[in-house]
């Protein structure tokens, strides 16, 4: 129940101070609850997320190993050393923040990812994914968000020093798995030690982040951009965010169809034809917290003056439609005056389509992030844009709302209008069909 409490009063006091009944308060604790279960309970189980412990304090100590790993690549460390001072105040770091997954958030990382210039991290919170679920941390969500914006704080830093429970695991990943969540550090374990797989070090770790351009790490467990506002202020960090935003119906689309949850199909099979939403209240609610926490953290990132030009928002829709642009544009923003040939490779594997014969395993990113318009149903598509934030961020963000059924499923119509200028003043042109 504290933990309930403690998301809950996050989810209240966000933004502006809420105004709250009793019974809106009673709704509100079902909603944060439901919403608590399905990200932290139902979310890890059906995504197969590693739990890990956190770290014993013996654990902190070092290993001979590694001890033994320092003295081989001690004369690279020199190497390194002499420039690491200058890079980093340097070093470029960056956010990709979603407020959830299924947003897009990995193909835009990825992208960020194949520039060899990049330390990219993809989601560095699954390692405290255990505390999400530990009964005895006191103060729950909220507490742990804390120790997770404190976890980048040092991550930014390149100080691995209280990471162990990151490194653990890091080292814990298949070469697969390592390459997908940490590639420098997959391509230096391959280089060094002829494997993808590797013991990651806190000295290896730091090495290879103090040696690289920019810091890149991809998150959706760090919804409120209210929390990284200490790092964007810090000169020794000076973070950069990239809000990334999606269109709320397809979040509905991929997270509760995909899942099958809350969806009750033998429920729809009797009811459907009372052309009335079957998303439950709970699914409505979540959906709601999405709309909110994207709709405030836009707002702040426009007027924050801290976030002048350290805040860059991007829609998904126009990054899987048009990867090249985004990947000019993310680039830009990083202060990198080019887009490296990886990324312009990655970017056609990933969206050339039929006539290339590698339509079957590439994903066609620009072809895809609409398909959901051909499953949706109708009713619940409408629903999804009537809840009062998700109103207000399909407005602010340019997602058009429904005509008809036949705008919803004629591709020719499209459901994007044009960024609002307000999104666009931090030299982040828009980009037009
Ligand atoms: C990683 O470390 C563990 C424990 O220290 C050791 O047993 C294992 O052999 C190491 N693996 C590699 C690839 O160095
Ligand atoms: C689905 O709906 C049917 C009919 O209303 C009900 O009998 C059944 O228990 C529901 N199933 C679940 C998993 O909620
Ligand atoms: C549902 O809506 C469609 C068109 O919007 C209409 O043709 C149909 O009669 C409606 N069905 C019910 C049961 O109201
Ligand atoms: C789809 O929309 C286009 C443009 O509005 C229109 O010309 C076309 O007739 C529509 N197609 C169908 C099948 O309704």
């Amino acid at each position: 129940m504290m933990m309930m409490k403690g998301y809950l009063n996050l989810i209240l006091t966000m933004g502006r101070a809420p105004v709250y009944n009793q019974r809106s308060l009673v709704f509100g604790i079902i909603l944060a609850s439901v919403f608590w279960v399905a990200v932290v309970v139902v979310g890890p189980w059906l995504k197969g997320w590693e739990v890990t412990p956190w770290p014993a304090a013996s654990s902190l100590c070092k290993t001979s190993s590694q001890a033994a790993r320092r003295a081989t690549s001690s004369r690279t460390t020199e190497v390194v050393a002499a420039n690491t001072e200058q890079r980093a105040t340097e070093q470029v770091r960056v956010l990709l923040l979603a407020v959830q997954g299924r947003t897009g958030s990995s193909f835009v990382g990825e992208l960020l990812g194949t520039n060899e210039d990049v330390f990219y991290l993809f989601e560095p919170g699954l390692s405290l994914q255990a505390g999400f679920q530990d009964n005895h941390t006191p103060g729950g969500f909220e507490v742990l968000i804390n120790i997770y914006a404190s976890f980048l704080n040092d991550l930014f830093r390149c100080d691995f020093s209280t990471l162990d429970m990151y490194l653990r695991y890091l080292s814990k990943q298949d070469a697969q798995g390592l390459s997908h969540k940490a590639p420098r550090l997959s391509a230096e374990c391959d280089r060094r030690y002829a494997s993808g797989r590797c013991n990651v070090t806190q000295d290896l770790a730091e090495e290879i982040c103090r040696a690289s351009k920019y810091i890149v790490v991809k998150s959706v467990r760090m919804p409120d951009i209210n929390l990284l506002l200490p790092m964007v202020e810090d000169s020794r960090i000076k973070l950069k965010v990239i809000h990334l935003v999606r269109d709320p119906r397809p979040m509905v689309a991929s997270n509760v169809y995909a899942f099958g949850l809350w969806f009750n199909e033998s429920y729809a099979r009797t009811h459907r034809s009372r052309n009335d939403t079957l998303l439950s209240g709970a699914t409505l609610g979540m959906l709601g917290i999405y709309c909110r926490y994207n709709v405030y953290n836009f707002e702040l990132g426009m007027r924050k003056p801290s976030l002048r030009d350290r805040y860059a928002f991007l829609r998904y829709e126009d990054a899987a439609r048009n990867p090249s642009w985004a990947a000019g544009r993310l680039h830009s923003f990083l202060g990198a005056d080019l887009v490296p040939e990886s990324v312009s490779k990655w970017v056609v594997a990933n969206t050339k389509s039929r006539q290339s014969g590698i339509y079957s395993t590439a994903r066609r990113s620009n072809e895809e992030y609409r398909a959901w318009r051909q499953t949706i149903p109708y009713e619940d598509a409408k629903a999804i844009a009537e809840l009062g934030k998700c109103t207000q961020m399909m407005t602010l963000m340019g997602y058009r709302l429904l005509e008809d059924e036949g705008h919803l499923r004629n591709m020719s119509r499209s459901l994007l209008a044009d960024i609002p200028a307000a999104a666009t003043q931090h030299d982040w042109p828009q980009w037009s069909e």
